[in-house]
């Protein structure tokens, strides 16, 4: 498909304003999964790396106990042994035991290193017991890659039982490669456990919290819901591996950890408490997804294109436990806090109920017998019990094959709420398919858009590939009766770090790096309306423009949204047919640029869209000049 136009384009769009459609208020929100260090090392503020000593070959195959930390034996000499003999907790069975004859020290690397900022405080915990001879204080301190101390306090040690010590610590100056230091002094040896430090300044000051400035570009995101904890990752590879939302709550030394699908490790430190107040914090609906009893069909090692493993289910009799699992987490979220759930989310902190109205159950699962039977079983149970909320089934990995079309069957005859369909597709198939929710069935099961990006050329995050996902987000708008959710996926991608691509936002340590992607999933959060006008376009190029108008009640603002691919300007004459007043002043705000331009952030070249935004005047007809490759939001007031 061409994109030229020709240069004199022009275009004749006419909104129906006085016949408005309710849409979904909830239609864009966010898709977090623990996917290219998204959690461990990236939103979760933890700065030591392999905290509890959990890591394994089973997370990577160059991973043990010990990884990311080191032995310091300069003014002593000691070992470390790793035991399971009278753990901390038992989901948490492995520690560490030092054993020193002078002064020895364990050094943490953290995620490549650990950032640190003059003035601010860190607090740092940890669980010790003294198992024998004479070592009565542990010393504690933040340093530089170079050695140098920032900061340091002593911890005073008990032999007998594990005890937790806490102390702060304050940075003297400003580190991006920063390590932190536990150093051991005397003659004998002393178990360590979770040690862990934060720094203070968490998103929200929560404690246990998220990275600040990694949350606050997600909450400017301003969703409506988030998605969590995957993906793949919510059903995991093999039966042990599914995310268990019982093992990610509590005091974190008492979470299980495990490996993560994407190479690496969950220490669950951020987990469903953590999940759900951040939701709270950002104003987003939380809409967790449980595994449908059956674990991810590309479990194990692939030969010849196939899975080892593959798709498992649990066995029979263990639903009925695994179905209570489910309906758990409904009173965990919404119980009141004399129930046996209520009460232990009330416990962490948290006595008002958090108002979970989405449930997602499975995820791109292949849709066979043994998927059939255990999801019957979760769906049937949560609706008896809990009617009011919207179950989420799922629909397979494309927007088409056997699983798509055998989902949507299952989906009519349990007549099921919600179906979460997926789709990465190049640029062009978005703009070629934009009519593809038109002739839903309305009566059918609503519609998530769980998982979609276009993939462009090498997997950037192009202008290109932006206009198409705005060309589409035209399209859900229009369907936002029965596309009632929508989310870009994946989220979040470590710099250095990344199994996935392209993400909307990428980061490291020091800072993050937010997508045109971003931008344009930012744009129709803020300019989302709850009805929408219909919009007729008379163009004569096919596929080379995108538009659509929406309503929001509460301000009672027109929101025209108009994606051109086109290589030149098009010339568009607007009616606003049926509109009430309006007022003189409109706003518009565009991003454009070439077609293959990337948000780049490097120290020798930066080259960034963001949005720009101006007033313009505004009439029930107006004329307005889109530019060459854009999208433009043109906000109208009404009187
Ligand atoms: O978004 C990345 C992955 O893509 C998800 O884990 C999975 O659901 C999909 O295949």
């Amino acid at each position: 498909m061409t994109s030229s136009t020709p240069p004199d384009a022009s275009a004749r769009i006419s909104i129906q304003a006085d016949q408005p459609k309710a849409i979904s208020s909830d239609l864009f929100g966010i898709f977090f999964e623990d996917l290219n260090y998204a959690a461990d090392g990236g939103l979760y503020a933890e700065l030591i790396q392999n905290r509890s000593f959990e890591y394994s070959s089973a997370d990577h195959p160059d991973w043990n106990f010990f990884t990311a930390w080191e032995l310091m034996q300069q003014r002593g000499s000691g070992s470390i042994t790793l035991e399971t003999e009278a753990p901390i907790h038992p989901n948490n069975p492995h520690y560490l035991v030092l054993t020193v004859e002078g002064e020895v020290g364990l050094r943490n690397t953290g995620f490549d290193g650990m950032v640190f900022k003059a003035g601010d405080s860190y607090d740092v915990s940890l669980f010790a017991r003294v198992l024998e001879g004479t070592i009565g204080e542990l010393r504690v301190r933040l340093e530089r890659r170079t050695g140098e101390v920032l900061a340091e306090a002593v911890l005073p040690v008990q032999t007998g039982e594990w005890g937790k010590y806490t102390v702060t610590l304050q940075a003297s100056a400003d580190e991006r490669h920063g390590r932190f230091v536990v150093l051991v002094n005397g003659s004998g040896s002393v178990a360590l456990d979770v040690i862990s430090l934060f720094p203070q300044k968490t998103f929200h000051y929560r404690p246990n919290g998220l990275r600040a400035d990694l949350a606050q570009v997600i909450a400017d995101l301003k969703p409506k819901f988030m998605r969590f904890p995957g993906g793949c990752l919510a059903h995991g590879d093999g039966l042990d591996n599914m995310y268990r939302w019982k093992d990610t709550i509590g005091p974190v030394e008492t979470r299980r950890e495990q490996f993560n699908l994407w190479n690496y490790h969950q220490s669950v430190g951020l987990g469903y408490y953590e999940y759900f107040q951040f939701c709270e914090d950002i104003g987003a609906k939380p809409v967790p997804v449980v595994p449908a009893g059956v674990c991810c069909p590309n479990t194990g090692a692939r030969f010849n294109g196939l899975w080892e493993q593959g798709q498992q289910g649990l066995p029979l009799e263990a639903m009925p436990d695994y179905v209570q699992e489910v309906l758990d987490l409904i009173e965990w979220a919404n119980g009141p806090v004399t129930s046996t759930w209520g009460a232990k989310r009330a416990a962490a902190g948290h006595p008002e109920p958090f108002g979970l109205e989405y449930l997602g159950v499975g995820n791109e699962d292949r849709i066979t017998p043994v998927f059939k039977e255990r999801f019957r079983l979760i769906h049937e149970s949560v609706k008896a019990r809990y009617p009011e909320i919207t179950v989420i089934g799922t629909v397979g990995p494309r927007p088409d094959g056997e699983d798509y079309d055998e989902g949507w069957r299952v989906a009519r005859e349990l007549k099921l709420d919600m179906v979460d369909e997926h789709g990465y597709k190049p640029p062009d198939w978005y703009w070629e398919n934009l009519q593809r929710f038109d002739d839903y069935d309305r009566a059918d099961s609503a519609v998530y858009l769980g998982e979609y990006a276009a993939h462009d050329i090498g997997r950037r995050s192009t202008l290109r590939s932006a206009l198409a996902e705005a060309a589409y987000m035209t399209a859900l708008e229009r369907n936002g009766d029965i596309v009632r959710l929508a989310s870009y996926a994946p989220l979040l991608g470590k710099q250095h770090r990344l199994q996935w691509e392209p993400d909307l936002i990428y980061f490291d340590n020091v800072a993050v790096y937010p997508t045109i992607n971003y931008y344009v999933q930012q744009l129709f959060s803020l300019n989302a309306g709850d009805h929408y006008l219909p919009t007729t376009v008379r163009f004569e190029t096919d596929r080379m423009l995108a538009v659509s108008c929406v309503q929001d009640s509460r301000s009672g603002d027109l929101i025209l949204k108009l994606v051109s691919r086109s290589d030149g300007p098009i010339h568009a004459q607007i009616d606003l047919a049926g509109v009430g007043g309006i007022k003189p002043t409109a706003t518009v705000t565009v991003i454009s640029g070439e077609p293959f331009d990337e948000n780049l952030y490097s120290f020798w070249h930066t080259h960034i869209l963001t949005p720009v935004q101006t007033a313009m005047p505004a009439a029930p007809q107006f004329d307005y000049v889109l530019p060459a490759h854009s999208l433009s939001i043109i906000r109208v007031k009404t009187m």
